[in-house]
């Protein structure tokens, strides 16, 4: 009986430490906390595996519980006052400040699309409801906070263009007025996936014709801005590091594309190219778009590409690959020239670094004015976690930065 117990012990310990410890690089803060809370993300993404193969539930709906465990009821208080509204057929929540503190000066207004991979995560998780009320208060601004559709249930290009169906209905000028916007302070902003769609609607809204109302700035929060080349020397360098590993990554962005699990398999070995993405690849040459200091010792191949009737895999009708509303890094300067005063932030421990980098890069060399903001010892999604438990010192950092550049620039 005892030495039963004993050994229960001691592999309970075992599975712990293999769950809880990690390497982790010792320039990131709060070390403990953070392999303590990657421990729970990897075990849900291991059981959400299991139940995947048993064919008992998909992967992304076992993760969707952490979206569920986040989750509050966005309500008015004597500063915010927060309204659930449907804007074209999409939910969306509106925080202004409340009329006590209207001053009846024209407000700042920012379109804020949450993250999580297109496939998880809502304006109503408890991170994203208090970063909406704290811009509110900060910037005297109205935020709308985009709840678009989610993948897989609703493939690319849904999420994108409940998005992008959003922004021009907030941009009509009576909508603005209703509202006391000043149609010259408006930015278009978000993280991960959501600085993915807001990149993209950036770029979408500035080539529209009929459309009179430009945005201020663009502010792009550790975004994800290719799909074409998933061996950056970020995607390498970070391949296991913590909240956002490179498999968990290309699920994300396979699911936003299909259910095809062999496309899945086929993103992981970087082979996923067709001839129209290929030719394309050249916007996305890490070789040529990022600096020196990170290209380090990496050696740039490009990816391999399915050529005539030779496929390296059948994908070859996947249009969206080569489509610049999923990956904006794909289009050409000319494009770039039209974007407005952009705010990029990228962590040290992050697969998506090399996107914002290259980004950054092909912006600045477009002439685009950008602010780069990048944290060496920070790691993906960190502007989540400023809740108890599993708050971080950088989280509210990163906060701080990035609401005062929209406070100076917006
Ligand atoms: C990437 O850039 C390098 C030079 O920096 C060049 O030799 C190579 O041909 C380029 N590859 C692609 C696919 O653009
Ligand atoms: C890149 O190539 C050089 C020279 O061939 C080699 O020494 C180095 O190990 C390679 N780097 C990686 C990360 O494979």
């Amino acid at each position: 009986m005892r030495s039963k117990g004993v050994f229960l012990v001691v592999l309970l310990s075992a599975l712990t430490a293999y769950y809880v410890y990690l390497p982790i690089p010792n320039n990131i803060e709060e070390r403990w906390k953070l392999m303590l809370t990657d421990s729970i993300f990897r075990s849900l993404s291991h059981l959400a595996e299991l139940t995947e193969q048993l064919g008992l539930l998909d992967y992304m709906r076992v993760m969707m519980f952490i979206t569920f465990a986040e989750r509050v009821v966005p309500v008015s208080d004597d500063r915010v006052q927060v309204v659930d509204e449907n804007f074209e057929g999409v939910e969306v929540i509106v925080y202004q400040p409340a009329q006590i503190e209207d001053t009846g000066e024209l407000k700042r207004a920012i379109i804020y699309l949450h993250g999580g991979g297109w496939c998880l995560g809502s304006s109503r998780m408890s991170p994203y409801d208090l970063l909406a009320r704290h811009m509110v208060t900060e910037l005297n601004a109205v935020i709308v906070s985009v709840e678009y559709r989610l993948a897989p249930a609703f493939h690319f290009p849904i999420p994108f263009e409940d998005v992008y169906r959003v922004v021009k209905y907030f941009l009509h000028v009576d909508v603005l007025r209703s509202y006391h916007i000043n149609p010259e302070r408006i930015a278009v902003s978000g993280d991960s996936a959501g600085g993915n769609l807001a990149a993209a609607v950036a770029q979408q809204l500035q080539q529209d014709s009929r459309n009179n109302v430009h945005l201020k700035v663009q502010a792009l929060i550790y975004p994800v801005l290719q799909a074409l080349d998933l061996n950056t020397p970020s995607y390498q360098q970070n391949q296991h590091m913590p909240i956002l590993t490179r498999t968990l990554m290309i699920r994300f962005w396979s699911e936003y594309f299909t259910s095809d699990k062999s496309f899945f398999r086929a993103m992981m070995t970087n082979t996923h190219n067709n001839p129209e993405s290929a030719a394309l690849l050249k916007f996305v040459n890490w070789s040529s778009y990022l600096p020196d200091s990170y290209r380090r010792s990496y050696n740039y191949s490009a990816p391999p590409v399915a050529i005539g009737n030779n496929p390296v895999h059948s994908f070859a009708s996947f249009s969206w690959l080569a489509d610049p509303r999923a990956s904006p890094l794909l289009v050409p300067d000319k494009t770039l020239r039209l974007l407005p005063k952009t705010y990029v932030l990228t962590c040290e421990y992050d697969v998506l670094r090399d996107d914002g980098l290259m980004y950054v890069m092909r912006l600045r060399n477009a002439g685009v004015d950008v602010t780069h903001e990048h944290y060496p010892g920070g790691f993906h999604g960190a502007l989540m976690f400023t809740v108890w438990p599993t708050d971080f010192e950088i989280g509210r950092k990163m906060i701080d930065n990035y609401v005062t550049w929209l406070k100076l620039n917006l």
